[in-house]
């Protein structure tokens, strides 16, 4: 499994301090941009983003929980190595989406509520790098996860067949659940307040990248 720190249960008053604490046993950063439209709360977006681009060398995984993902995507600074994901709920036209975000030289991932049926992104996956499976309502960190999640990536899974699309989950994933997480076949696990929730950071990515194994 690959370890994704989601940056939303950081101290965002030292972000990037926060970030580097991580940065070593992380295989990317999951950043979580919400506009208080999509979702009922508001994070951050491309400034904050960009400025931390610059002190950090891991890839970014962008997680898009706003309308419009179209406008705002642009606004990123990218390396090769970043994605940028939104929401099928969030996008008038899903397959013009996925093409604006590859042609900022980005990977593409496409999210779904938990109550999105499966089928909404399924006509994607020859197009997309990646399916982020949402185990809370978007929106919020420290939320319980969704036990039915496992059954949708088994559903996933089995879908995507020999297509290269990673099963990404996000939501509610620590290090008593992730052994599951992993087993129904997800590949990106993404972790916010199991890892900033911890006093010792890299105590807490080890439990979980020990217990995921
Ligand atoms: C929820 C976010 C998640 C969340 C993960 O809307 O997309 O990335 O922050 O945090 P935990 O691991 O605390 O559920
Ligand atoms: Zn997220």
């Amino acid at each position: 499994m690959r370890l994704s720190p989601s940056l939303l249960s950081a101290d965002f008053g030292n972000l990037l301090a926060e970030a580097r604490q991580v940065e070593l046993l992380a295989d990317s950063f999951h950043m979580d941009v919400m506009d208080g439209h999509f979702v009922d709360n508001l994070t951050f977006g491309p400034p904050v983003v960009n400025a931390l681009r610059g002190g950090l060398s891991k890839p970014f995984d962008i997680h898009l929980m706003i309308e419009r993902p179209c406008r705002y995507a642009p606004r990123f600074v990218l390396r090769p190595g970043d994605t940028i994901t939104f929401h099928v709920e969030a996008a008038d036209d899903p397959r013009e989406t996925i093409a604006a975000i590859r042609g900022l030289g980005a990977g593409v991932g496409l999210s779904l509520r938990p109550a999105t049926p499966i089928e909404a992104i399924s006509p994607f996956f020859d197009a997309v790098d990646r399916v982020l499976v949402m185990s809370v309502e978007p929106g919020f960190g420290g939320q319980g996860f969704q036990a039915e999640a496992l059954d949708r990536i088994r559903t996933l899974r089995e879908a995507i067949g020999s297509r290269g699309v990673t099963i990404c989950v996000d939501g509610g994933i620590n290090a008593g659940n992730v052994a599951d997480v992993v087993r129904a076949g997800a590949q990106v696990i993404v972790a916010g307040s199991a890892i900033f929730g911890a006093v010792d950071r890299r105590a807490a990515m080890r439990a979980l990248l020990e217990a995921g194994e």
